[in-house]
């Protein structure tokens, strides 16, 4: 039966002896498998530039192989010695104010720079060959969490290297990045520099391509590491933890390709329903990201998540009681290969020591050490499913570069939000009981049945191609807002918005009308806020129009018919019910009156309740959660399971179950047939 893993970082540098034995009989305690160790240790495995202390690692790999306890041993690069930054100032990062950072955090560090690049090559070796054959470990887990931006010397050399090969001759990048704007041609590839502060608003297309920039530097960084750790033994897997957020400039689908293991950090930014939420989000995207590589997609896990109190500065998210156990069976039900969290133990001093671990400053006598035993003691029970594929009802382009180009300060409307546009189809779909995959719009698109495109600013000639060819063989595609605008080098397509998708919609936009926080017009799909577009059809018929305001008459939704398929165009922003409703209820003759939320009648979802499903053959695996405080009686036939099913959880049969409020089910048997 596979294994799913269970742990977290494992700090024992942080910790006396006795307390590091304590943690071997608590980890088997409560069912640890897995922990990531020497995340943070350089400064302790390389007190002196080339000499090696490893005395104390070997002694706790060998503790945690005796207790069965299996290690993702981590290469320490994300934090390099105080030792390296003065001997070697040149390769600590410089801010876009050309501050230069100094040794005193952690992730101070310029991929760019020769010398940090030359040790990293040294300490990763050095661990590569003394462990790379210990009965503990499982996975290698490079670096941690890549997102340092320099503006040094060394990243000048490297982007200037980096923008030959992209566009060729210094021509073609002025016209790729409209330097005719405000005089910024350029006539000598050594003035091209990163982009550092400036007076006003920065070169939009300048700072895009830094952003790429950086995801294949830091990219190159990791492979090297991989490479070395590879060469040592091949059969050890490898993988660095994705982080996400705005500050980190990684395309986590390129990434992807070159991860046995596909690992994300998830860390929802709100408690309560929203967490839910963008759990269920987080987990989608690395499902994604694992499926798109090559042949038969890869694993993924959840390396990271709070056991209890997310603190960092200007945030702070506790867990409530059970949100541990739902939260991480969310991650499972949805592809991972287990639940791992951020740390094993909460550190007594340092930058973090207030964030929470599964083994709180309390100790084991705690209410979060009690939910990490009872989860330790789920997820064996679950492991039939770790192979089970994960089905979905539709699918949403998720594209970083959008993102990254989107969140220039040079747009019509400051509140303009990819991630947040993105998150708010997820989040009905959700709401509405969907599974949803992300895909990236470059490749090839998979015929599921819905296709969400929010806010898909940048659109290459070969995405229009592969969204207009997956609507032509009978697929249903929605488009939101901004889609089609700009291609690659973020330049406006002119002739009329959409742009690259004007024609698969059957529309063209003349104007763009946004007015942030402004309440714009009633429409018959509900009230519109903040943005709108005067739309033409060159093809589309209107489904959905304008009733009050400048575009009174005017539509508001579009529906154009092509080949076996049906594009849509929403050309204005919903709140959550009326995107919703409209999603929930296109189809070929849906009339105005069928998109329009009515009434809420709350699916078992909308309610509170997740369920996801796992399938393998005729067998499937059914999660439920419920995030409300009420019970929850379950309809096993409904939910499409034979007669006979059972709650793997609680070893009872489904039928006549009940779910009490936080609390979880996962339903095993036949589908019906
Ligand atoms: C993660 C990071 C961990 C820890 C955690 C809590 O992003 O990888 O090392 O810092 O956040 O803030």
């Amino acid at each position: 039966m596979s294994v799913l893993w269970f742990g977290g970082d494992h700090n024992p540098e942080q910790w006396p002896e006795e307390v590091r034995a304590e943690d071997t009989g608590l980890m088997r305690r409560a069912g640890v498998n897995l922990v990531t160790v020497g995340v943070f240790s350089w400064s302790l495995l390389e007190p002196r530039e080339g000499e090696f202390d490893f005395g104390w690692l070997d002694r706790e790999l060998d503790r945690l192989a005796d207790a069965g306890v299996g290690v993702a041993l981590a290469t320490p690069t994300a934090s390099p010695p105080p030792w390296f930054g003065a001997a070697h100032p040149d390769a600590m990062p410089v801010t876009a104010e050309g501050v230069r950072l100094t040794h005193g955090s952690r992730d101070t560090y310029d991929v760019t720079a020769p010398a940090y690049q030359a040790a990293c090559e040294r300490i990763v070796r050095a661990l590569a060959e003394r462990y790379s054959a210990h009965p503990a470990l499982r996975l290698w887990h490079v670096h941690n969490e890549y997102g340092t931006w320099s503006h040094s010397a060394h990243a000048d050399r490297a982007f200037r290297g980096w923008l030959r090969k992209r566009h060729g001759d210094l021509e073609a990048l002025n016209e790729a990045w409209t330097t005719a704007f405000w005089g910024q041609h350029y006539s000598d590839w050594e003035h091209v520099r990163t982009p550092r502060a400036t007076q006003y608003l920065a070169n939009p297309a300048h700072v895009l391509d830094f952003r790429r920039f950086l995801s294949d530097a830091m990219l190159d960084h990791y492979l090297a590491q991989r490479t070395i750790l590879k060469s040592a033994d091949p059969a050890v897997p490898v993988t660095t933890n994705l982080a996400f957020g705005d500050w980190v400039p990684v395309d986590a689908w390129k990434w992807a390709e070159h991860m046995d293991l596909v690992a994300v950090d998830d860390y929802p930014s709100a408690p309560g329903a929203e967490a839910a939420a963008q759990t269920a989000f987080a987990a989608d995207l690395a499902r994604s990201y694992a499926a798109r590589v090559p042949a038969k997609g890869r694993p993924w896990l959840l390396t990271e998540q709070a056991a209890g109190v997310l603190y960092t500065p200007g945030r702070t998210v506790s867990k409530a009681p059970g949100e541990l156990v739902r939260h991480s069976l969310s991650h499972v039900a949805r592809g991972s290969r287990g639940a791992m969290f951020f740390q094993w133990r909460a550190s007594r001093g340092g930058a973090e020591q207030w964030y929470s671990g599964m083994v709180p400053h309390a100790g084991p006598d705690s209410r979060i050490f009690r939910e990490v035993c009872e989860l330790g003691a789920l997820l064996p029970r679950v492991a039939g499913a770790a192979d089970a594929r994960v089905p979905v009802d539709a699918a949403v382009t998720w594209d970083p570069e959008s993102w990254w180009a989107m969140g220039a300060a040079s747009l019509p409307d400051a509140d303009l939000d990819y991630l947040g546009a993105v998150r708010q189809v997820h989040r009905v779909l959700w709401r509405s009981g969907r599974t949803v995959d992300f895909v990236r719009p470059d490749r090839p698109l998979p015929p599921v049945p819905l296709l969400v495109v929010p806010s898909l600013y940048l659109v290459s000639d070969t995405a229009a191609a592969h969204l207009a060819d997956y609507v032509e063989r009978g697929g249903t595609l929605v488009a939101t807002p901004l889609s089609g605008i700009a291609d690659p080098h973020g330049t406006v397509r002119t002739g009329g918005h959409p742009g690259a998708l004007r024609d698969l919609l059957g529309v063209r936009v003349e104007e763009l009308r946004p007015a942030p926080d402004t309440e714009l017009s009633d429409t018959d799909l509900g009230t519109v806020r903040g943005w709108t577009e005067a739309v033409r059809l060159t093809g589309a018929e209107p489904v959905a129009v304008h009733r009050s305001g400048d575009l009174a008459g005017q539509p508001v939704l579009t529906r154009n018919r092509r080949g076996s398929g049906t594009a849509w165009y929403l050309s204005a922003r919903l709140d959550d019910a009326a995107l919703g409703a409209l999603l929930a209820g296109l189809g070929a003759r849906a009339t105005a009156a069928d998109l329009r939320a009515g009434p809420a009648t709350p699916s078992a979802p909308e309610a509170g309740v997740e369920v996801v499903r796992r399938e393998d053959g005729a067998l499937t695996w059914i999660f439920v959660l419920n995030h409300t405080g009420a019970p929850y009686p379950v309809a096993p036939a409904s939910l499409g399971l034979a007669p006979g099913a059972v709650d793997l959880l609680t070893d009872t049969a489904a039928e006549g179950l009940t779910v009490p409020g936080g609390g979880v089910a996962v339903l095993h048997g036949r589908l019906s047939p």
